[in-house]
């Protein structure tokens, strides 16, 4: 291992970074106002609504310490069906908005630095009930799922962008999150790319627990080839990338 290699790499999950950063001098502080909560939507993009929080149907109800306690990734699914109703309590359990406290900024279900939230929730469906297959965008705001795409031959293209790993093309769904550093640079500089990195992990974390009332299981994925999956989804690779990845279905 190249040392020099090593110890910027180690350099990036220590907080040394905050003494460098020019907090007077960060966009929040010269008064620029915050990135969107959400990126803007197609005005006539395809929407789907989403059950609303609290008006679920057919989840179990484990008790949050045999979830805890029970909880293993699985990469073997069934081929049954998501409901759409499970989907949508999956998407609040992630990333759903709780309360908002102005234009930039709003509390969600998970923790995030600085409550910026910096990512979007890309979904590649294929197999939840009355929805075509498709990349969806989750649009917290709404709490509604927009069509971003129906590529042909999605199973085995989502596996490819995986990185050749099978199971992501057996799944019902694979949950594909991206970043949009500027959220969380407005507030912190460069000090922003190690939190979203932790936050990355409450979001997962949160989706493991939330699957077990769906009657789901989840495999976290950290190994995709960052090329194929942001092209996947359509996004630059720049200013938005592809950070996290899960695979979701019935087992
Ligand atoms: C950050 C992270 C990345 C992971 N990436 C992959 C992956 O690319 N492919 C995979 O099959 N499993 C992946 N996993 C799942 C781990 O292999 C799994 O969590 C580990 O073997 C422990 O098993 P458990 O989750 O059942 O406790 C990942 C897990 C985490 C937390």
């Amino acid at each position: 291992m190249d040392k020099k290699l090593r110890d910027q790499f180690r350099y990036f999950l220590k907080d040394t970074v905050r003494k460098e950063v020019d907090f007077s001098q960060t966009a929040q502080s010269r008064g620029i106002p915050p990135p969107p909560l959400q990126k803007p939507c197609p005005v006539d993009g395809k929407r789907i609504a989403l059950a609303a929080p609290g008006t679920w149907q057919g989840l179990s109800s484990p008790d949050l310490i045999t979830a805890i306690g029970d909880r293993r990734s699985h990469r073997n699914f069934t081929k049954d069906t998501v409901s759409l109703d499970e989907l949508s309590f999956m998407l609040w359990a992630t990333q759903g908005i709780t309360r908002k406290a102005n234009e930039g900024t709003a509390f969600r279900t998970v923790p995030s630095a600085g409550c910026r939230h910096a990512f979007e929730t890309y979904l590649c469906i294929l197999n939840v009930a009355g929805t075509a297959q498709g990349i969806y965008r989750y649009l917290p705001v709404e709490h509604q799922l927009l069509l971003e795409k129906e590529p042909g031959n999605l199973a085995v293209r989502a596996a490819e962008a995986a990185h050749g790993q099978t199971f992501i093309a057996r799944t019902a769904i694979t949950f594909i999150w991206t970043t949009l550093p500027q959220r969380m640079e407005w507030r912190y500089d460069i000090a922003a790319h190690k939190v979203i990195a932790l936050d990355a992990g409450h979001v997962c974390q949160n989706l493991y627990l939330a699957a077990a009332a769906a009657g789901c299981g989840v495999c976290a994925v950290a190994a995709y080839d960052q090329q194929k999956m942001d092209k996947l989804l359509g996004v630059d690779g720049e200013d938005e990338f592809t950070v996290y990845l899960a695979a979701v279905g019935k087992i």
